[in-house]
């Protein structure tokens, strides 16, 4: 937080300041909001400079470093503060001397000094109007507990990670008869006492008993009976092992709204009396071991869920969706059958389940249409239907009625038509996947509407036409995935509005000609840059060197001719150059280890600064199952398919299938990060570089089909990540390698083709004398200063670590984002 106005004389009125808050009627100033101001330094208060203001009633000064006050400035000051019934003095460096003087401060009502340096015990007995007290995150003994039996209108208190060990026997609260939540978590409890017929804490609403150290779970349940007007409970986490799940008392809580008993390693099926828990809204059960029949389990008769989940468990899980239609107020579905529901998704669903937020049924076998009454979910922000047998069109009224999606995921069905209908009504969507269907049409113009989209994938349908200049109007567009379609170009120059675009990805299309413009030199966002497969020709644009931020390039199985540009070797940030299968001439560019290829990259040298946290969410909010992009990277003996994982690591050079002539620059040998290298089917003469055996992470490199001379250098034994190597169809001659680490795993047919190879695996026995004179050891360096080097060393906005969280997520869905995302919608739906 930045306070300009606090500074600017011309913002005279206080009230008009950035955190300062006044009542309306007597514009005296009740709150003073002054949390996270990025103090670096510890920080000394003078609590003086609140005491002009008679009328505060709130004081927030929590994050910001305060070690304490200024002498004879202390908290005392504010005891003249009559109406101070707030103070928030969380997550700064007091120590218990604060408590000294808190004493004074006998209005208040809510006083939280979590994340402190308290210690020990402590004394604020005279604090009797306080209802709130958090203490979290401080390092108290034991005895804090009977400190605060004086705290009698104490209605909630935190002692969440305070260090509290052993047994926490309830009576010792018995005197905090008002008490309605209580945090006891992450505590090293291991015995939790609660005497037979308990008639303490009557009024005890919530109760957090999570990351405890107790083992016997059984008595827990049994004795939680006791709280009976308890609505929230939470004991996760507590590795309750092998407790068997028949216990009486957690189901006379017939109260109880929310219910989390994850990871707990509970085993056995749930009892039948938890039918009798009828107000239960949300149930959390992951990660346990339980089994049953889910349709006939106490848990269908709980209509009032909104909230269910249960991944993790050895449920035996309903085959169709029906069952879970008792489930009317359902906000929250999330499959966990995996291939095991099958038929069609009821036509009535929308109206059956009307509240729903968030529907994930992806990998099952649900054939059929998408029922149209889908349209009828107004809440529903996130729909995954992705991976199975679907058929049909996308409904209209989906497409109108669920104005509230953000995440439409249909891919891999065998949807037909349209992409959409003429009418869409969807302006928060942010990704949609169709990608994996049987679509047909245009990018449809109605498409336009959906201004907050990011992503867009449709690969792999039958979509026609030419790309819509207007997608360079959709401003968060971070991702366009449309390979394997039937477009045709230009690629509009408009896409260079899009500050966020990270990969177009226009592969396998029908795009022909020359169909890019120098204006597409703006892109300078770009990442990932796919043309392969398409019917491009002409010279490779130099302006490419100038998308400064470019990652990969591919521009395989298409007519380019011309040489490679040099100014490729611009692109600093490199990592992936796929030039193969075109009718590319003249020599092969030396200055390539200006690239990624050679060097580490920062690791916050990455993407311009502007982008934020929100983009991290949006990135790792991953739809189904890792599908985000796929880069097809393909050579000769080995397919690469980065799919699923981090793109981070992949290095690789393929110039095969081309038209490429003279000797191969020894400054290729300094690509040290490579790990696919191929130079083969070309026309390149000369020996292979000696400065080859410093590639130590090449796992593939081929150089057949050439007319290269000379000797195998022997040093290339000392490549211990290769797995795939060919020289065959060379002129090479000479011993070759001796057959030691991974070179012993090389055939002959690595080597063919070249007449005056000897040695194994070759059946040619070499002459020793003959060969070793014909040993070159040739090296070019002449060809070191082609490039121009004004141009070269451009700066680069440095960034941040989110950044780099960012581009994994855009090439990987991390399953833990997803798990995360999924926790979030679950909040917001539920708060
Ligand atoms: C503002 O002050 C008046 C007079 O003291 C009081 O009646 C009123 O409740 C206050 N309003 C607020 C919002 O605190
Ligand atoms: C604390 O603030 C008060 C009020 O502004 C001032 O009078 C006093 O001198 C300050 N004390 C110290 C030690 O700076
Ligand atoms: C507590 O903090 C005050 C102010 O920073 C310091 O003077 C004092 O020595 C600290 N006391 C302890 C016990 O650390
Ligand atoms: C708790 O801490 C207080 C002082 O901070 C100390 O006097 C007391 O002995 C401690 N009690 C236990 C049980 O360690
Ligand atoms: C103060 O504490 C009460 C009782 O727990 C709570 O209802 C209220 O929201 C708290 N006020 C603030 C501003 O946190
Ligand atoms: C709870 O369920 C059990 C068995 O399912 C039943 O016998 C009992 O009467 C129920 N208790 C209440 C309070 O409904
Ligand atoms: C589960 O229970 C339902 C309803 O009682 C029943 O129809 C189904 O056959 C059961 N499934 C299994 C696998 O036992
Ligand atoms: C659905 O709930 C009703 C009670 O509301 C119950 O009678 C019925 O058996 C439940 N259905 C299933 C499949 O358990
Ligand atoms: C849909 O799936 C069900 C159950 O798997 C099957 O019986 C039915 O024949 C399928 N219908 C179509 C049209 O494939
Ligand atoms: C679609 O299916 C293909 C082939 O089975 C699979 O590789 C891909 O991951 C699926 N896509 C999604 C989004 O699940
Ligand atoms: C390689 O060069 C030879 C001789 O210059 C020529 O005949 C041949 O066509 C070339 N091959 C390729 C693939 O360019
Ligand atoms: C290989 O290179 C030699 C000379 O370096 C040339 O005479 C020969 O034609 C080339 N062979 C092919 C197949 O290009």
């Amino acid at each position: 937080m930045y306070l300009q106005d606090w500074v600017d004389e011309s913002y005279s009125d206080c009230c008009q300041w950035q955190s300062v808050l006044c009542n309306a009627t007597t514009s005296r100033v009740i709150a003073i909001d002054l949390l996270s101001l990025n103090i670096a330094s510890a920080l000394y208060l003078n609590f003086s400079l609140f005491t002009p203001f008679q009328q505060l009633e709130s004081l927030d000064l929590s994050g910001n470093n305060i070690a304490g006050c200024v002498e004879n400035e202390g908290l005392e000051k504010l005891s003249g503060l009559s109406n101070l019934k707030f103070l928030d003095l969380s997550h700064n460096s007091f120590n218990n001397s604060v408590l000294s003087s808190l004493a004074g401060l006998s209005s208040l009502k809510n006083l939280s000094l979590a994340y402190n340096r308290l210690e020990g015990s402590i004394n604020i007995e005279g604090m009797t109007m306080l209802e709130s007290l958090d203490l979290s995150g401080n390092k108290f003994n034991r005895s804090i507990l009977s400190s605060l039996t004086a705290l009698s209108s104490l209605r909630k208190l935190n002692l969440m990670a305070t260090g509290f060990k052993g047994t926490f026997d309830v009576q010792e609260l018995d005197s905090l008869s008002n008490l309605e939540e209580l945090d006891m978590s992450d505590n090293e409890i291991d015995n939790l006492v609660v005497p037979k017929d308990y008639r303490g804490l009557r009024k005890l609403r919530f109760l957090d008993l999570s990351g405890l150290r107790i083992r016997d779970g059984s008595k827990v349940l049994h004795s939680i009976g006791s709280f009976p007007s308890l609505k929230t409970l939470y004991l996760k986490s507590n590795n309750f092992a092998k407790t068997v799940t028949t216990t009486q008392g957690l189901c006379e809580l017939v109260h109880l709204q929310d219910l989390y008993i994850d990871r707990n390693d509970f085993i056995g099926s749930l009892p039948w009396c938890l039918a009798n828990l009828t107000s239960l809204r949300v149930l959390h059960v992951p990660d346990n071991q339980l089994t049953g029949n889910l349709s006939s389990s106490p848990l269908m008769h709980l209509t009032s869920i909104e909230v269910l989940l249960l991944s993790n468990n050895h449920f035996q899980i309903p085959i169709s969706l029906e069952p879970f239609f008792n489930y009317s107020k359902l906000k929250i579905f999330h499959d966990i059958s995996y291939n095991k529901l099958q038929g069609h998704i009821p036509v009535e669903i929308g109206k059956v389940l009307p509240n729903l937020g968030f529907l994930t049924i992806s990998f099952n076998a649900f054939n059929g249409s998408i029922p149209s009454s889908f349209g009828d979910m107004n809440s529903l922000i996130y729909l995954d239907l992705s991976n199975n047998q679907l058929t049909g069109e996308i409904p209209e009224h989906l497409a109108m009625g669920c104005f509230n999606l953000e995440y439409l995921l249909l891919s891999n069905n065998s949807l037909q038509g349209q992409l959409f209908s003429k009418k869409i009504n969807l302006t928060k969507l942010k990704r949609l996947n169709l990608d994996g269907n049987h679509f047909i049409g245009d990018i449809p113009e109605s498409l336009s509407n959906c201004s907050s989209l990011q992503g867009l994938y449709i690969s792999d349908n039958d979509i026609t036409g030419s790309i819509p200049t207007w997608m360079g109007n959709i401003s968060f567009l971070d991702a366009i995935i449309m390979p394997d379609n039937h477009l045709e170009g230009p690629i509009p120059s408009e896409f260079c509005q899009l500050d966020y675009l990270e990969i177009l990805d226009l592969s396998k299309n029908n795009i022909a000609g020359r169909p890019l413009n120098g204006a597409f030199s703006k892109c300078s966002y770009l990442l990932t840059l796919d043309l392969c497969n398409n019917r491009l020709n002409g010279n490779i644009p130099n302006w490419m060197g100038r998308l400064s931020q470019l990652r990969y390039l591919i521009l395989a199985n298409n007519n380019f001719e011309g040489e490679v540009p040099l100014r490729l070797c611009q692109l600093q940030k490199l990592r992936l150059l796929d030039l193969s299968h075109n009718n590319l001439s003249g020599q092969i560019p030396p200055c390539l280890d200006n690239t990624s290829l050679h060097h580490e990259e920062g690791y916050y040298d990455l993407i311009p600064t502007y982008r934020n946290e929100y983009d991290i969410v949006s990135y790792n909010v991953g739809p189904s199952m890792g599908e985000k992009e796929t880069i097809d990277f393909t050579t000769k003996e080995r397919s690469y398919t980065y799919k699923g994982q981090p793109l981070e690591s992949i290095h690789g050079l393929d110039l095969s299938c081309n038209k490429l002539i003279g000797e191969i620059p020894s400054r290729i040998g300094e690509l040290i990060r490579i790990h696919t290298l191929n130079f083969s089917r070309n026309n390149l003469t000369g020996t292979i570089p000696v400065t080859f055996s410093n590639l130590r992470q090449v796992e593939s490199l081929d150089l057949s089909y050439n007319n290269l001379t000379g000797k195998i250098p022997p040093r290339l034994i000392e490549l211990n990540a290769l797995a795939v190597f060919s020289v065959a169809h060379n002129n090479l001659s000479g011993k070759i390698p001796e057959r030691i680490a991974q070179f012993a795993t090389f055939d002959e047919d690595r080597y063919e083709g070249n007449p005056f190879l000897c040695g194994p695996p070759l059946p040619k026995i070499c002459n020793e004398n003959r060969s070793s004179s014909e040993a070159s050891t040739h090296d070019d360096e002449e060809d070191d200063n082609l490039i121009d080097m004004d141009s070269f060393y451009i700066t680069f906005t440095v960034s941040s670590v989110i950044v780099i969280l960012g581009i994994i997520g855009v090439l990987w869905v991390n399953p833990y984002w997803r798990h995360r995302w999924f926790y979030l919608v679950e909040i917001l739906i539920t708060s």
